[in-house]
């Protein structure tokens, strides 16, 4: 059998740069704070980390908005220190992937601002999406088009000459103008992009918001949205952008440019990541990743999934089915920068339920928490998606089991969806509160280098006790199961990526057997008793609970909210 690219069962350690590690004391983290905490996310067994976006940028949606693609961001470090970062990364044996945002830019990005004072129907304006206004004086947007953060996709600007003139799209906030790739600029500059980054080292890129690089040329009305719908999901039902083809043809384009510098760079190998929602639909998820696209997407529905057999295997059965049998890979994550941390998520009372989610930004219900609860069915569903076959992706603090943040004052918040929503939604800085290291609130917790920074997010009280100094040596935490968990993989890794489902989830038990090795997961709170065809020829690898060995005893009960490997 041919070797399997590193990327396919590969793990990757998602990094938030601002709230991994400060190190030079301005409370913010940066390259220098990562440079110094390598060993540690080597140790715990990945294969790689990704970057979110650390290219400069006025940081109105912390990266997302990038107003130099060729640069790194001055508050994090500079294209020096991003090279020793490689260098010392690829020692230790882990990969660096970034994070591109092809769909739009900065309004700080010099092409925006050239735009502007280049005028109506100028070649720069050509590169965006400048259009004039409806109504007498052209004061109304071009059409109904709603923003993924609350409000309009449209802004006006103001022409060079001091009038009120044309508008642009922004399919984000207005910070955010989106480019229009039916521009070959557009497609040259990412090109050339792509290959600055691998010519440094970088291996691969995380592929942002891809969905709705597309658009209808012609950028009709989107139909009238029937029945109540949150304000931020308005967007998700535009089909004049939302999954439109054209977006396809980059993404072809894309994988040329990647297939041809491994041609010319022998020995190197590339993964491309795309993030896209499909819940539900994975003959969708599959278009992303046919031989001619991306090498992975995001298998999202897990993540979306509430905790319960039948909607966890429903939802891992159908992405597994139509990539697998089409010989592509499945891409797990059970969290990111986006999404309420699956502790608090698994904590809710109405976890169990569809409902859970509100569905706005990755957002749950307001069902009470608990954190205990959370934390088991937490450490249950670790062991499920690292047994899965495919590739894996962590969030920083993951493996610390740390809840999302929900107390933070309103004048701490940062997330341009509070701000765009006037606070009726508080959006995702919840799950990107710094990093805890240490229990030494003086320098908040061990992110900070400096014992006088204040943190660019505030942690909250007893952060510390999620930190990796208490829970480095304690055979017992969330961190030494990670650990346990990523070493064991590499034999599980080993049994191929043909998985067998067992039952359908119906008796609280997700369950599938791999090669010699089989996962089950109980996701109700009694003990369940796992089926013979599981059991007969296997014992206990791992346990999610610490005293797990206990718990699949000679009549094969597996404890409530918990999971096992077998092998
Ligand atoms: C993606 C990112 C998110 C960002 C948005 C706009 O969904 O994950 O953090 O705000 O795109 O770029």
């Amino acid at each position: 059998m041919a070797q399997q690219p590193w990327w396919r069962n590969a793990v990757i350690y998602q990094v938030y740069v601002r709230s991994f590690a400060d190190g030079n004391g301005d409370g913010a983290g940066d390259l220098i704070g990562l440079l110094e905490h390598l060993e540690y996310i080597a140790s715990l067994g990945v294969d790689g980390v990704w970057l979110n976006p650390c290219y400069p940028s006025p940081q109105m949606d912390h990266g997302y908005d990038v107003s130099d693609y060729f640069d790194i961001e001055p508050a994090y470090g500079d294209l020096d220190i991003f090279d020793q970062l490689i260098t010392r990364a690829n020692k230790l044996g882990l990969r660096i992937l970034m994070d591109v945002v092809p769909n739009h830019c900065s309004d700080q990005h010099a092409w925006f601002t050239e735009a502007v004072a280049a005028g109506r129907g100028s070649k720069e304006r050509e590169r965006f999406w400048f259009r004039d206004g409806q109504g007498v004086n052209g004061e109304l947007p071009p059409n109904n088009w709603m923003a993924v953060f609350g409000g309009g996709a449209w802004s006006r600007i103001t022409e060079p000459d001091g009038t009120s003139g044309q508008w642009f799209l922004h399919t984000f906030t207005p910070w955010q103008p989106d480019f229009n790739w039916l521009n070959d600029d557009v497609v040259d500059y990412f090109d050339r992009m792509l290959r600055f980054w691998f010519d440094r080292g970088v291996d691969g890129f995380r592929v942002d918001a891809v969905t709705v690089v597309g658009k209808h040329p012609d950028l009709p009305d989107a139909p009238s949205i029937t029945g109540a719908v949150a304000e931020t999901d308005a967007w998700a039902f535009n089909p004049y952008t939302v999954f439109w083809p054209s977006a396809h043809d980059a993404w072809r384009h894309w994988r040329e440019v990647v297939n041809q510098y491994e041609i010319d760079h022998p020995g190197r190998e590339l993964v491309t990541v795309s993030e896209a929602y499909t819940p539900g639909k994975p003959d969708l998820l599959l278009r992303y990743v046919e031989p001619d696209q991306f090498h992975q997407s995001f298998t999202f529905d897990l993540l979306l999934s509430p905790w319960n057999a039948l909607s966890l295997h429903k939802a891992a059965a159908r992405s597994y089915q139509a990539l697998h049998d089409a010989g592509a890979t499945l891409t797990w994550a059970l969290n990111n920068h986006d999404a309420h941390r699956v502790v608090t998520r698994y904590g809710r009372a109405d976890a169990h339920l569809t409902s859970s989610w509100t569905g706005s930004n990755l957002v749950n219900s307001d069902a009470p928490v608990d954190l205990e609860l959370g934390h088991r069915r937490a450490r249950a569903a670790a062991l499920l998606i690292l047994g899965l076959p495919g590739a894996a992706y962590l969030y920083m603090g993951e493996e610390l089991g740390l809840p999302e943040v929900l107390e933070i004052p309103d004048s701490a918040r940062q997330d341009p969806i509070f701000a765009r929503t006037e606070g009726r939604e508080k959006g995702r800085d919840g799950c990107r509160v710094p990093m805890s290291w240490t229990t030494d609130s003086v320098n908040l917790n061990g992110f900070s280098t400096s014992s006088s920074a204040k943190a660019w997010m505030p942690q909250p009280e007893g952060w510390g006790s999620f930190s990796v100094e208490v829970q480095d040596y304690d055979c017992k935490s969330m961190l030494a199961l990670y650990r346990q968990a990523l070493s064991f993989r590499v034999d599980m890794v080993k049994q191929g990526e043909a998985i067998e489902f067992v039952g359908d989830g119906t008796d609280g038990l997700f369950s599938f057997t791999r090669g010699s090795y089989a996962v089950v997961v109980n996701t109700s709170a009694e003990a369940v008793e796992i089926p013979h065809e599981i059991m007969v020829g296997r014992k206990l690898i791992l346990g999610s609970l610490p005293e797990a060995f206990s718990r699949v005893d000679e009549s094969s009960l597996i404890a409530g909210n918990s999971a096992v490997w077998l092998g």
